[in-house]
C-alpha cells in the first residue's frame, strides 16, 4: 500500500524490508485492518504524512527472518503485532505505557512509535503490506495461541484493547450509564467492553442507521441517532434524570460529524486540528464529578473544546492510545472464554490489491462496511 497523497492510495512495489538492528524482526503479514486512525491519515490530517508511506498497524503475520538479539519470538511463528512500537526498558514503557515510549519515535514529546502512522508517529512503514520490518522485536509481537481463529487474533492488536482501555479509562463502577460516542469498531467494541466491566446502561450515538443497528445486536445496547435529536447533550441528560452519564467515551476523534463550525474549522479549512464535536458532546453530557475517556484521535495543536466546563464541572478526563501489550494477556482470555468475538465485527474481506477500493469503501460508510480486513497474495491462511 502507498500513499499518494489525501484520499488517494494505491497498490506499489517496494523492496523487500531489512534487519536494520539486531533486535528487528521481518513479518510476512496474513490480515492486516484499515482502521477509523487510517481515515484521519488517508483524509490528510495527519501532519508529516509522507508520499510513498505504508499505513497498516492492525496486522499479523508469520515470522520470515529474525535479528541476532531476538530470542523472544522465532523464524515460524504466528504474531499478533501491537500497533504500538514499544523499546520495552524507556522510563514510560516500565509503567506499562507502551503507546507512550520514549525510544521508538524522535517525536515522543507525546505519542510513542506507531506502524504506518506517518513520520509524526516515527516514521515507521506498516503491515497493509506482504512484508513489513518490526523492530523492538522481543517486546511487541505475541505469538498467537494455536486455537485463535486469526481473525480474532488481528482484532487484538488494536480495537479490542483500545475498547477495552477506553473503558477502564472511563471508571466505570457496578451499574454506571455509559455513553459512547462512535459506532464504528472502536465504538462498538467498546459498548461490549462496557459491560465486562459492570455498566448499568450502555448508550452508543451515531448517525450511521447500519451501524447503530449493528451494535445494538452485536453489544445488547441502546443505539440513537444524533440527526434525530435536536441536541444530544439535551438527549442525554433527559434521559439521565438530568444528571448527566456517569462516564462519557469519545471513540469518534478528529473526523466528526453533526456540528457546522467544527466541520468547518476542523475539517474544511483546518483551523484546528480536526472536529471536536463527540468531544463537545461528552463534555457536556457527562454528569457532574463524572468522567471523559477520549480515545478518539485528534490532531497535536489545539482545539476549540470547552476546557472552561470541565473546570467548571470538575469533570476527570482520561484519555491515551491504547497500551496494547498490558492488556494484551487479559483480553486473550476474554476471546479464548468466548466474553468477547473480535472477528463478528468484520464485514469485509478483501484481497490487498484492492486496498484503494477498501479505502474509499471504509471511508464513505459504504456497503454497510464495519471493519475491512485485507488479505495479501502471500498469506497461506
Ligand atoms: N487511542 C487509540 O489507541 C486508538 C486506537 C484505534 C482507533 N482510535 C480512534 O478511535 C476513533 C474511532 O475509530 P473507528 O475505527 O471506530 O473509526 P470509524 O471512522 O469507523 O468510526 C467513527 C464513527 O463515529 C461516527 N461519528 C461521526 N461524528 C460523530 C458524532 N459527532 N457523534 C457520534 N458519532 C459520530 C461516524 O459515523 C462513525 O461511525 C478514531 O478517531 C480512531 O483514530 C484510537
Ligand atoms: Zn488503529
Ligand atoms: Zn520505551
Amino acid at each position: 500500500m502507498n500513499y499518494r497523497g489525501p484520499f488517494r492510495v494505491r497498490i506499489d512495489e517496494k523492496p523487500y524490508p531489512k534487519i536494520l538492528h539486531p533486535e528487528d524482526a521481518i513479518v510476512r503479514v496474513t490480515r492486516s485492518c484499515i482502521c477509523g486512525s487510517d481515515l484521519h491519515l488517508y483524509h490528510g490530517l495527519v501532519p508529516d504524512t509522507r508520499v510513498g508511506s505504508t499505513f497498516g498497524h492492525e496486522f499479523i503475520g508469520i515470522v520470515e527472518e529474525v535479528g541476532s538479539q531476538v530470542t523472544e519470538i522465532q523464524v515460524g511463528d504466528h504474531v499478533l503485532v501491537p500497533f504500538n512500537i514499544a523499546c520495552g526498558k524507556c522510563a514510560f514503557c516500565k509503567q506499562e505505557l507502551y503507546g507512550n515510549c520514549h525510544e521508538s519515535n524522535p517525536e515522543a514529546t507525546a505519542v510513542g512509535g506507531i506502524f504506518g502512522y506517518s513520520h509524526t508517529a516515527g516514521g515507521y512503514d506498516g503491515g497493509q503490506a506482504e512484508y513489513v520490518r518490526v523492530p523492538y522485536a522481543n517486546v511487541g509481537p505475541t505469538r498467537i495461541p494455536p486455537e485463535m481463529d486469526p481473525d480474532d487474533a488481528v482484532l487484538l492488536a488494536d480495537v479490542v484493547p483500545t475498547a477495552y482501555q477506553a473503558a477502564e479509562m472511563g471508571g466505570i463502577k457496578k451499574g454506571d450509564t455509559v455513553v459512547i460516542f462512535g459506532a464504528g469498531p472502536i465504538g462498538i467494541m467498546t459498548a461490549k467492553c462496557a459491560w465486562l466491566f459492570g455498566a448499568g446502561r450502555v448508550i452508543v450515538i451515531d448517525h450511521l442507521e447500519y451501524r447503530l443497528e449493528f451494535v445494538k445486536n452485536y453489544a445488547q445496547c441502546e443505539a440513537y441517532n444524533f440527526r434525530s435529536m435536536e441536541d444530544p447533550v439535551l438527549f442525554i441528560k433527559k434521559t439521565t434524570d438530568w444528571f448527566g452519564a456517569d462516564v462519557c467515551i469519545d471513540a469518534v476523534g478528529g473526523d466528526a460529524a453533526g456540528n457546522a463550525m467544527q466541520t468547518i474549522t476542523g475539517r474544511k479549512l483546518l483551523l484546528q486540528a480536526g472536529s471536536a464535536t463527540a468531544l463537545h458532546w461528552a463534555i457536556n453530557s457527562v454528569k457532574k464529578g463524572g468522567i471523559v475517556s477520549i480515545v478518539g484521535v485528534y490532531g497535536p495543536t489545539d482545539n476549540l473544546i470547552p476546557i472552561g466546563n470541565v473546570v467548571n464541572k470538575g469533570i476527570t478526563i482520561r484519555a491515551n492510545q491504547a497500551s496494547v501489550k498490558r492488556v494484551l494477556p487479559k483480553l486473550i482470555d476474554h476471546v479464548m472464554a468466548g466474553r468477547l468475538n473480535p472477528k463478528g465485527i468484520i464485514t469485509h474481506r478483501l484481497p490487498l490489491e484492492e486496498v484503494s477500493d477498501a479505502y474509499r469503501m471504509f471511508s464513505s460508510k459504504l456497503d454497510n462496511c464495519i471493519k475491512p480486513v485485507l488479505i495479501p497474495p502471500k498469506a497461506k491462511i
